[in-house]
This record gives C-alpha cells, structure tokens and sequence, in this order.
C-alpha cells in the first residue's frame, strides 16, 4: 500500500495502540504500549515458540512478539472485533497488512476458548483483559486449558493495603465510567487464583507499588480531573504476573 494511501487508511480508524508502522507512520492511539514491553518482562527471544495473544485489540503486543521471533502467533479478541465497543477490528487487520505480518487471528470469548477450538500455546498473554471478566475464575481456568508453557497476565489491582486474597467489584460503571470494568483484585488474589486453577507457580513481575508511589499518582490523577475518589485511587495501580504450567 502506498504511503499516502496508509495515511489516510490510518485516519479513518478509531486507534486503542499506538503502532509505529513504518516510512513515520504512526498510530494515535489512545494508549502508547511502546515502553511498555519491557515491564511484561517477557523474553526478548521467542525464536520457535507459539504465542497466544487474548484481547489483542489493534495488535500491538501480537505484533512485538512475532517481530521478537515467535514463529506462530494467534490474536484473538470478541468485544472491541464483534464492534460491542467503541473499538473495531479494522486496526488490527490495516496494521496487519503494513507490516506484512503473519499473526493469525479468531474472533473469540475468553470463555469459548479450548484446546479443541484453538490449540495450546508455548506463551499466553492476556493483558489488559482479567478486570473485565464477569466470571474471573472461569476465565483463568479457560486460559490455563490452551497455556503449555508459560502466562504473562497484565491487570488492573485494587485493595493494595489488603493482604489476603481479595477483589473489589464495581458494579455499573464504578471504575472509569466503563460497564466492561467488573473487578479489581489485589496482588494476593491474583496469585491465589492463578494457582487454583492449577498454575504451579506464579511470580509476581511488577514491583509492589508503595504508598508514596500511589499517593502521588493520585494527587496526579485528581489534578488531571480524573474521577476516582483519591482514597479508592490510592489503592489502585496495573500489575504484571507469570505463571507457569
Ligand atoms: C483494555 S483492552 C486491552 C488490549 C490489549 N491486550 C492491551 O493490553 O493493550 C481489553 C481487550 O479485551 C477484549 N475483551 C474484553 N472482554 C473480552 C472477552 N470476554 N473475550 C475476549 N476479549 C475480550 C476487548 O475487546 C479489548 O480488546
């Protein structure tokens, strides 16, 4: 496709990633997941693997791990592809094209996904998708079915103070006027699920973000006009995790 005409393919999209796509052109995403990568702590080198990417959206991670070698690559997604949301699939599949890239892709739930339906996968990333699980349990145990290896699982967190296992559910559109939001569990519920659903081990990835941290996020956050409440914001943050079959 010529440069002019992928600029004005680019403009008509609605973007969730920021994606350079070559020859300076860039996505306007709404989220720029570029320094990102390394804070999943995933290996640079996936020479050979297989890798599962649940909710992938416009791609973005799908797309870096292919370019870090991995030899067959699945994104899927159901929400934002079957058009329930303000996103569409038409950024994956441009983005696809101009990086002539072979990521494979299925439009399916979380909890359709099996073995039988998808196959299993060296590596599963589901990033950005547990706290909009109705069923979180339920999910895990859908997600471990199809992981051979290794999960790297991104989320939203709330109950930081709390220690034992527990989730905040907010009902409505509680967390950011989003009705899609459903949970926010703290690291130890995380971990305790994971290992439920049968993960033997599970390590905790993100470093626990202290209370200084959250404070100033917050008053951060509150002078941006955001609209959690600076007491629930403090206990809130995005964390990574792995887990191993
Ligand atoms: C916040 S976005 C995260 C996108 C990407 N993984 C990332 O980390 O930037 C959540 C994604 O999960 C997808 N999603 C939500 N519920 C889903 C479900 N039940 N089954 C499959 N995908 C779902 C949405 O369509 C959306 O693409």
């Amino acid at each position: 496709m010529k440069t002019d005409d992928l600029k004005r393919e680019i403009a008509k999209i609605k973007w969730w990633h920021t994606i350079d796509l070559g020859n300076g052109l860039i996505t306007p995403g709404r989220v720029d997941p570029r320094g990102r990568w390394k804070e999943l702590g995933i290996s640079e080198n996936l020479q050979g693997m297989t890798v599962l990417d649940i909710g992938a959206w416009d791609g973005f991670f799908s797309f870096e791990v292919e370019r870090h070698g991995a030899k067959r690559v699945l994104a899927t997604d159901s929400f934002c592809w079957g058009g329930q949301g303000w996103g569409t699939k038409t950024g994956f599949e441009l983005a696809r094209k101009a990086l002539d890239s072979k990521v494979d892709d299925m439009e399916i739930d979380v909890l359709d996904i099996s073995p039988d339906k998808i196959g299993i996968f060296d590596l599963v990333l589901f990033l950005g998708v547990f706290y909009h699980m109705r069923y979180p349990l339920l999910a895990l145990e859908r997600v471990f079915s199809v992981t051979k290896n290794q999960l790297v699982l991104k989320t939203h967190v709330d109950m930081l103070s709390t220690k034992r296992p527990a989730m905040r559910f907010y009902p409505g559109t509680e967390l950011a006027n989003d009705p899609t939001n459903w949970w926010g569990p703290n690291p130890a519920a995380v971990v305790a699920m994971l290992k439920t659903v049968g993960f033997k081990k599970v390590r905790i990835v993100s470093q626990y973000p202290s209370l200084f941290y959250r404070i100033a996020k917050a008053i951060r956050n509150k002078i941006k006009n955001n609209r959690v409440p600076f007491f629930q914001a403090i206990q809130q943050d995005a964390m990574v995790f792995h887990a191993w079959r």
